[in-house]
């Protein structure tokens, strides 16, 4: 049996690794789950998983898992140990169990992703923030705790898994794939008059806000090439990116003899969770089999960067190091954030973004102990510089 810990148990990610384990009850173990607030949740996941610790960022949370009649009664024969607070994901992420899956959202996922490095786990990795945030020095910890990381974004788990097929020295350039979005071929003037309902329908993954948003800019993409950068050591220039709209193409590695090895599938993240969690092995995911003959075809393009600036604002921030990517990260996220509240355009993410890499480079740089102190710093730069700048209302339906 092997023991596995969820971070961030509640979301999406952690919810698609659950129904996994439900389905290889005779191979896993799960033994401690975290979560932000979602109490009910941890009610139903506890009990079906029998698990032994059960973590709240949110003291009000733990107190309602606690009172509630269903624990009282659990409590009674072995119910679970229950750790509240700031740091209670950071406790969870510590106990040794063979893979860690680090599901948080956002730059909260950080000090647990550290956590459990520094506890020799293998940690397979949603949280892509970690990376974008702190990726040079997540990865020098983790060879120095002689750990890995997994990941579990749907296209560097088909990267990772095509580089199976070579050397690391065999390797030319990487291919990132992307959906193009909502607005992909969509006239300019509509991406500027986009709602955020508009930006937020997917046209084949679904997900959370944030991510929507980032995808209908491209910022996603952005965020996944620097992953890719940190994760798979290579600069920018080695990654492509190109429009696959049926996000069948998950990635691709090409090789020095002219070789371009992909992995596809349909557009689920069981598989990448699934894959993250069982590596080295591969186990069913639930996944149905891609029909090519069904397909008939698949479709290519170039990305229009005069859409998308926010994927050459990523690469600039990757090229000039240091916290460039911290930035872009923080102002993208602020951007996002003032979208969805209609202050902006969806089209003001990328100006905003390139003025506070430009205004604020340099200043947000630290040990790794200290980043998600950093993120937040950027973050309280980024809204200040947005109130700067004289930026338009989105539409209001
Ligand atoms: N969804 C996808 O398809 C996808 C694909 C690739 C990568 N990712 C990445 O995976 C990560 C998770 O994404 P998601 O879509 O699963 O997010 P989500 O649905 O918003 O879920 C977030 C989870 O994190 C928990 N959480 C939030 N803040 C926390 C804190 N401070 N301490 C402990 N737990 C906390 C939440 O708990 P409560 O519910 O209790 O608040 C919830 O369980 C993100 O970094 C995302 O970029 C997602």
């Amino acid at each position: 049996m092997r023991s596995v810990t969820i971070l961030g148990a509640s979301g999406s990610i952690g919810r698609t690794a659950l129904a996994f384990l439900r389905n290889h009850r005779d191979k896993f173990l799960l033994r401690n789950v975290a979560f932000g607030k979602d109490w009910q949740a941890a009610l139903d996941i506890s009990r079906e998983f029998n698990v032994a610790s059960v973590s709240f960022e949110d003291t009000a949370a733990a107190r309602s898992f606690m009172a509630s009649r269903a624990y009282v009664g659990a409590r009674t024969g072995s119910g679970p140990r229950v750790v509240a607070g700031p740091q209670s994901a950071v406790e969870m992420a510590a106990d040794c169990v063979d893979v860690v899956l680090a599901a948080i959202s956002g730059s909260a996922g950080l000090p647990s992703v550290i956590s459990a490095i520094r506890s020799g786990n293998r940690v397979a990795l949603a949280n892509k923030e970690s990376l974008v945030c702190a990726g040079p020095e997540l990865l020098a910890l983790a060879a120095r705790h002689g750990t890995s990381i997994i990941p579990v974004d749907s296209e560097h788990s088909a990267i990772f898994q095509s580089l199976l097929a070579g050397k690391k020295s065999e390797v030319n350039s990487l291919l990132l794939t992307a959906s193009g979005g909502p607005f992909r071929d969509a006239p300019l003037a509509e991406m500027a008059n986009a709602s955020p309902e508009k930006a937020l329908a997917h046209p084949n993954w679904s997900m959370g806000h944030k991510n929507s948003i980032d995808s209908a800019t491209l910022a996603n993409k952005g965020l996944e090439m620097i992953e890719a950068a940190y994760l798979f050591d290579r600069g920018e220039e080695d990654i492509e990116v190109v429009i696959n709209p049926s996000s069948v193409l998950h990635s691709a590695v090409c090789f020095c003899d002219g070789s371009m090895i992909a992995q596809l599938g349909h557009p689920d993240m069981r598989m990448a969770v699934g894959y993250g969690i069982s590596w080295p092995d591969r186990m069913p995911s639930g996944v149905k089999r891609l029909s090519l003959a069904d397909m008939g075809s698949l479709h290519f393009s170039p990305v229009d960067h005069a859409r998308f600036p926010c994927l050459g604002l990523a690469r600039s921030a990757l090229r000039a190091g240091g916290d460039g990517p911290l930035l872009f990260n923080a102002a993208n996220e602020v951007g996002v954030a003032s979208f969805l509240r209609r202050e902006i355009r969806l089209i003001d993410i990328a100006p905003l973004v390139d003025h506070c890499l430009d205004k604020g480079m340099g200043r947000f740089r630290g040990p790794l102990d200290e980043v998600s102190d950093l993120h937040e710093e950027a973050v309280r730069f980024c809204r200040a510089e947005a109130n700067r700048l004289e930026l338009r209302p989105a539409v209001s339906t």
